[in-house]
């Protein structure tokens, strides 16, 4: 049953019609658990709450998949307006971005014009700036970009998926730049040509990634909120003697926010994902893929309007 359900919010999760649909009819249906607010000043008002709580946060205008270039330059300059909220507020936040949303599906052209202001004004105002990982279709493609504007831009980072059979390899690829990488498990419907279909895999490999970029010497960002793996990292970290500026926790917005806290009391650094845009519906479906348990506070969302 759970699989079935994973299955199914996966398939809406890039449902143009319900997407489209979403949009028109704003933050509902619990999406507010998982999203900041649909602008910038409602995604600073948390940030802010999240700094004061000792959180670091990465920020994302919720948006993939888009089709249009007129819209792919506004979500540009969507992501060159929150640096600067960021920078002129003081917050303590990076800033997070899908390529689909700058271009990446019209040309390699208009993609890396987008993402070269986007990345001006993050060198300019000191924003760290993160590629979130997308599809396994778009995976060369983000790799292969990052490789190019890393050479650029000091402050760039991307994401690597436990569930791809190639990750290894990437991470090996991509040693050489001493890359500031994040690490997840993968929130993607993939095939088993490409992607390991037993969760186990999945766990052991997310542990064989932390482990080889940690011993490397590089800075990670462990994105879980599997307890398993926090604690596999703890352990990890002590055993080899690695100090706690080499690597960081990164969790959702909305999800388990007491072990968020708890971390940071424990001395780690503790960043959140925080969405906000009207965009948020493949966003949403994903994170109830992740956990149908979580269907439990959308019919209350529904039941509350
Ligand atoms: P997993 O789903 O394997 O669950 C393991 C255990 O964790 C559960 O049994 C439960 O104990 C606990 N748990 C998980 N979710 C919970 C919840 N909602 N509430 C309570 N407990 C929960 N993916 C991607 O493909 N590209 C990307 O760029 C990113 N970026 C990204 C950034 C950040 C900051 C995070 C945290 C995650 C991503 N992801 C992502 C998503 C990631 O790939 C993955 O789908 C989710 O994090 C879910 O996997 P977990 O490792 O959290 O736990």
């Amino acid at each position: 049953m759970e699989k079935l359900l994973r299955k199914f919010f996966l398939f809406l999760s890039n449902n143009k019609f319900f997407t489209k649909l979403a949009k028109k009819y704003g933050l509902r249906f619990g999406a507010s658990r998982f999203v900041a607010g649909e602008t910038i000043e409602q995604a600073a008002d948390a940030i802010r709450k999240l700094n004061q709580k000792g959180l670091v946060v990465t920020l994302d205008h919720l948006g993939e998949f888009v089709n249009d270039e007129q819209e792919a330059r506004e979500r540009t300059e969507e992501c060159v307006k929150a640096i600067k909220v960021i920078a002129d507020e003081n917050l303590d936040s990076q800033l997070s971005l899908k390529m689909t949303s700058m271009g990446l599906d019209i040309s390699r052209d208009l993609v890396m014009e987008n993402m070269r202001k986007i990345l001006d004004a993050g060198q300019e105002h000191g924003v760290f700036v993160t590629i979130d990982m997308e599809d396994y279709e778009r995976s060369e493609a983000t790799l292969d970009i990052f490789e190019e504007l890393k050479q650029e831009y000091e402050g760039l980072g991307t994401v690597l998926q436990s569930y791809l059979y190639r990750t290894e390899e990437d991470l090996e690829r991509l040693d050489s730049y001493n890359p500031n990488l994040r690490l997840v498990k993968g929130a993607y419907k993939e095939s088993p040509q490409v992607a390991y279909p037993d969760k186990k895999d999945v766990d052991e490999n997310y542990k064989n990634i932390i482990k080889i970029h940690l011993l490397n010497g590089n800075y990670t960002a462990i994105a879980t909120h599997d307890d398993a793996m926090i604690d596999y990292t703890k352990k990890l970290v002590k055993e080899h003697g690695i100090s706690n500026d080499q690597f960081e926790f990164q969790m959702l917005y909305g999800i388990r926010t007491e072990l968020q806290e708890q971390l940071v009391k424990e001395g780690y650094t503790m960043r959140v994902y925080v969405p906000y845009g009207k965009d948020w519906f493949g966003y949403n479906m994903r994170r109830l893929a992740e956990r149908p348990a979580n269907v439990a506070f959308v019919l209350k969302g529904i039941i509350k309007k």
